[in-house]
């Protein structure tokens, strides 16, 4: 069959042979089983999509490397997705040396600490050593920054925070940079201040999410940050996603949950698996991971968390105390505590397939729709 052409602006920009990007998706709470971010980039950058290495778990001296190894893999574009937090000042220390999770945990709140004991306690948990990284590029954001300009990346995303303050510097490094946003009014603040790319990123949307849908935020998106182009994100996970966020007028899409369902992401097989199970109200939104709303499959660490009674602790200090639990959940294989960060379109997903075949599909399909195929119910003329 003759090669599907499906190209936008954003190709040319990127030097990229379709508009689909794979969401930076960071290597979570939950640990790698089978695949790895790395080998998700390079899938789909090798695919003619634009892979995006979720680099918010790394190290800045581990994301150095996999830039690099991602080099070594494939000479096609790719992008490199990092949190800038407000207030990091807690934790980093580019000194690196890892500190054990529980010498954090001590200067929590009293009643917080009081649920980790009792939920271990009553649920017969093994104690598992969790160590913490402060070089983390989450903790230590300007460093992360300059390496990635160092390193020349061919796209920076900014997964938090508005990045205006290093486009300049990015830009003499030949850099461009993408920054996430799940409102208007940001989207119109981080086009002011010179951004490249701009992502809107619906309430569907797997990981930490806003409270706008799709639907509405992104065209209301383009609108605020004409001329710069958008990309949909959130409930995209085939070709008539992708074939609606174009026709609202996005320049592209950024996809997390479906190419987390895919053979190379990285990620327990449990989670995958959830994915695959999950209908559309198995997806929740809440505090209790890291502190932001954060959408994750429906697990009871919910119904704990809530029967806690507790206010959830601000980012970044409510992940200390989900990654301790997590932890002990899966080394128990107690894996109904363990849903997964997942969107909505969870539901769509019903198979793990290689994350090429997945990009395949999505243009074809999207090309199919977009060129003669609409529904039969639908007349136009
Ligand atoms: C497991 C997981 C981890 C994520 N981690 C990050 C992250 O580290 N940085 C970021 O910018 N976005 C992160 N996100 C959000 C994605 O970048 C993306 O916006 C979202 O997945 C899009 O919605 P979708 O899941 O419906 O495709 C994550 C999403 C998931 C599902």
């Amino acid at each position: 069959m003759r090669k599907r052409v499906l190209r936008t602006k954003l190709c040319e920009m990127l030097g990229i042979e379709y508009p689909i990007l794979s969401a930076g998706m960071g290597p979570n709470l939950l640990g790698e089983e089978t695949g790895s971010p790395v080998d998700l980039v390079v899938a789909v950058s090798e695919a003619g999509g634009c892979g995006v290495l979720g680099a918010s778990g790394y190290t800045v001296d581990e994301m150095r490397e996999k830039i690099r190894e991602i080099r070594q893999r494939t000479d096609k574009p790719f992008g490199v997705d990092i949190l800038i937090p407000k207030k990091v000042t807690q934790f980093g220390d580019p000194g690196g040396g890892e500190m054990p999770l529980s010498e954090f945990l001590k200067a929590l709140p009293r009643e917080h600490r009081d649920f980790v004991r009792k939920t271990k306690e009553d649920l017969g948990l093994p104690e598992v050593e969790v160590m913490i990284k402060p070089d983390l590029t989450t903790f230590l954001p300007d460093k992360a920054i300059e390496v990635c300009l160092e390193e020349k990346v061919p796209l920076f995303c900014s997964g938090l925070g508005n990045p205006g303050f290093m486009v300049e510097a990015a830009h003499e490094a030949g850099v461009k940079v993408l920054a996430i946003t799940g409102n208007t009014k940001n989207a119109r603040r981080m086009a002011e201040s010179g951004v490249d790319l701009l992502v809107a990123q619906g309430h569907e949307a797997g990981g930490h999410t806003g409270r706008i849908g799709t639907m509405v935020l992104a065209p209301s998106c383009i609108d605020a940050a004409f001329p710069i182009p958008v990309l949909a994100a959130g409930g995209i996970g085939d070709g008539r996603g992708v074939a609606a966020a174009l026709a609202m007028g996005c320049s592209g899409v950024w996809v997390g949950t479906r190419f987390l369902a895919t053979k190379e992401a990285g990620g327990l097989d449990s989670v995958k698996q959830n994915i695959v199970n999950a209908a559309d109200e198995d997806t929740v939104v809440g505090t209790m991971f890291s502190g932001k709303t954060l959408r994750a499959i429906y697990s009871r660490y919910h119904d704990a968390w809530y029967e806690s009674g507790l206010e959830s602790l601000p980012f970044p200090l409510q992940a200390l105390i989900a990654s301790d639990l997590i932890a002990a959940f899966n080394e128990a294989k107690m894996y109904d505590y363990v849903g997964g960060f997942a969107g909505q379109v969870s539901a769509l997903i019903k198979e793990i397939k290689p994350a090429g075949e997945v990009l395949m599909d999505m243009v074809d399909e999207a090309a199919d729709i977009l060129t003669r195929k609409l529904p039969e119910s639908v007349t136009v003329e």
